[in-house]
């Protein structure tokens, strides 16, 4: 029965809502209700029918017509307010975008304005951090988990529980939190925005991420070549400890927390996070294997977790607002506000916050004043920094800017660094040339990766110059498939994906540029 599914408290409290309510009330669907009057001259049921159409207080009047107890009134609206009229639920959301700038984090990343203690306060930051310390982790933790954030660094893990790994029961091990602030996937060009205009969001983020971790130190791992954003970030740090809001007793909470700068020497491996963690220790880069995890034996072998620039600097606005403003962004599983940087043929390449989801033409059309030469002048775009797969120009017509639409089409969101080529652009030199990255920056640890890079970074030059044999590009890409998921880190999968990108959509470029040096080694001949 209808009535047997709701609990006391429901049923007094759906009748407080029907006695408001009466005259707006509608039931949902055709049904039929039972009604248990509770009085012996009636009988123990009512039936009355209802559509979807039937006002509740047109059904209420029909059924007090045939009694009078209390009881039933009360019974009735229970049951009535049971499947309610016009419940408030909110169409799934169709269209995302259009950002306005009240909701976003980042206020100063084109360095209008003042990067330092004053201007940031003037910001909203460190606004109630006390407070927000004072929760303690759970309450952190819950709201990170709320938000849906998911990490900005590229793999988008959702944070919050990556977050919660490190609490597990204390065993006299210090805890540590590591950024990533090394930004070395091509293409990618936010963080450094991050540090350059707004340091202290991230300075306050490592407080408050620091503590959703019980870890009292934080490590900022910068690219060595960040000149001027390290020495924004140090006079952050140095203005932060001097105002009491880092270090012994951070902002009048209780909790101490130091933050340090550590800055790399600009090799990209130093980014995956164990090489990251083996750099800091004075080692070479060279990305550890998992398991153990970090969040168990990482940096100086102690429970560690390496979180972005991005995902920190963005933690203490969410806890600010509630972690339900930012999930109301993008779609489901891809909340949130996000940095894309965008390069290449647009008319004006930049960095901006839009909201998750926002489609890839719109971003471009917005923000960027079009593609060189106009839409239909596009070829491909690579939409996650260079590691993901490009997409041709039918699929970036309608394809939204989050994590789970970009893979349904077989890329990627990773960085967020969408890097666009007209038609001017030599597809096949592009990925040749970005082989060549990978090769150059494979750390040379495991076989597949050290030997793999180099013959596909070898093969991309014949092709490039269309000196391969057409039976080569099923080689090239099986000798991709053999490398990516068989390496110690995520580098190899990242030398794969490009040309896999190329093979899928650009296959008869490849192919054509083939014929024709054949062509023309015969006409020489
Ligand atoms: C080769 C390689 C390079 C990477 N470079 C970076 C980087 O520069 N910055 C970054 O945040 N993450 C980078 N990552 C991802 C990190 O290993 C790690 O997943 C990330 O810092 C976690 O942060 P998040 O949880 O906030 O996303 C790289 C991964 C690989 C495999
Ligand atoms: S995949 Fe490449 S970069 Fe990563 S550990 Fe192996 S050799 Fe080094």
């Amino acid at each position: 029965m209808l009535q047997d599914s709701l609990s006391d408290p429901e049923i007094r409290t759906l009748a407080q809502i029907s006695t408001e309510n009466e005259h707006e009330m509608r039931l949902l669907t055709s049904m039929e209700l039972f009604f248990n009057l509770d009085d012996p001259q009636q009988g123990s049921w009512v039936q009355c029918k209802a559509d979807g159409t039937t006002p509740m207080n047109a059904l209420l009047a029909t059924t007090r017509a045939r009694t009078t107890t209390p009881t039933l009134r009360t019974a009735i609206r229970a049951l009535a307010t049971a499947a309610p009229v016009n419940p408030i639920i909110p169409p799934a959301r169709t269209t995302f975008g259009n950002l306005s700038d009240e909701d976003r984090i980042f206020t100063n990343i084109y360095g209008f304005h003042d990067y330092k203690l004053k201007g940031a306060l003037k910001r909203g930051d460190w606004y109630k951090t006390k407070e927000i310390l004072l929760k303690g982790h759970d309450w952190i933790l819950d709201e990170m988990k709320a938000s849906g954030l998911r990490g900005r660094g590229g793999a988008g893990f959702p944070s919050g529980l990556k977050w919660s790994f490190m609490n597990k029961p204390h065993d006299g091990r210090p805890r540590y939190l590591v950024v990533n602030a090394d930004e070395g996937e091509p293409g990618t060009c936010k963080d450094r925005e991050i540090m350059r205009g707004d340091p202290h969001k991230l300075v306050e983020g490592c407080l408050v991420a620091g503590r959703a971790m019980n870890a009292n130190t934080a490590y900022i791992y910068i690219r060595g070549e960040f000149y001027n954003e390290a020495s924004n970030l140090q006079v952050a740090i140095d203005e932060a400890y001097k105002a009491g809001l880092i270090g012994k007793n951070a902002c009048g909470s209780g909790y101490d927390f130091d933050v340090y700068i550590h800055r790399g020497a600009g090799a990209y491996i130093c980014g995956e996070e164990t090489a990251l963690i083996e750099s800091i220790e004075g080692k070479a880069g060279k990305p550890r294997l998992k398991p153990p995890f970090p969040a168990d034996v990482g940096l100086f072998g102690c429970p560690t977790t390496v979180a972005n620039v991005e995902t920190v600097a963005v933690a203490p606005t969410i806890l600010r607002r509630g972690g339900a403003w930012f999930a109301g962004f993008g779609r489901p599983r891809n909340a949130g506000t996000k940095l894309f940087c965008i390069s290449g043929h647009v008319n004006n390449p930049c960095t901006v916050e839009e909201e998750m989801s926002i489609p890839l033409k719109e971003l471009i059309e917005k923000h960027c004043g079009g593609v060189k030469g106009g839409w239909d002048n596009l070829l491909g775009i690579i939409p996650g920094g260079s590691s993901v797969p490009v997409l041709p120009r039918q699929i970036c017509d309608d394809v939204l800017m989050d994590f789970d639409a970009l893979r349904d089409v077989q890329s990627g969101l990773g960085t967020a660094a969408v890097i666009v080529m007209d038609k001017s652009t030599d597809i096949v030199a592009a990925i040749s040339r970005l082989a060549a990255f990978y090769r150059h920056e494979s750390c040379g640890q495991c076989t597949p990766c050290r030997e793999g890079t180099t013959w596909m970074a070898n093969m991309m030059t014949r092709f490039e110059n269309g000196q391969a044999r057409p039976r080569e590009i099923d080689m090239i890409d099986e000798l991709s498939r053999e490398i990516e998921g068989h390496t110690i880190c995520a580098l190899g999968d990242a030398a794969a994906w490009p040309i896999q990108g190329l093979i899928r959509h650009f296959r008869p470029e490849l192919e054509a540029r083939m014929a024709q040096f054949r062509e023309e080694a015969q006409a020489k001949a």
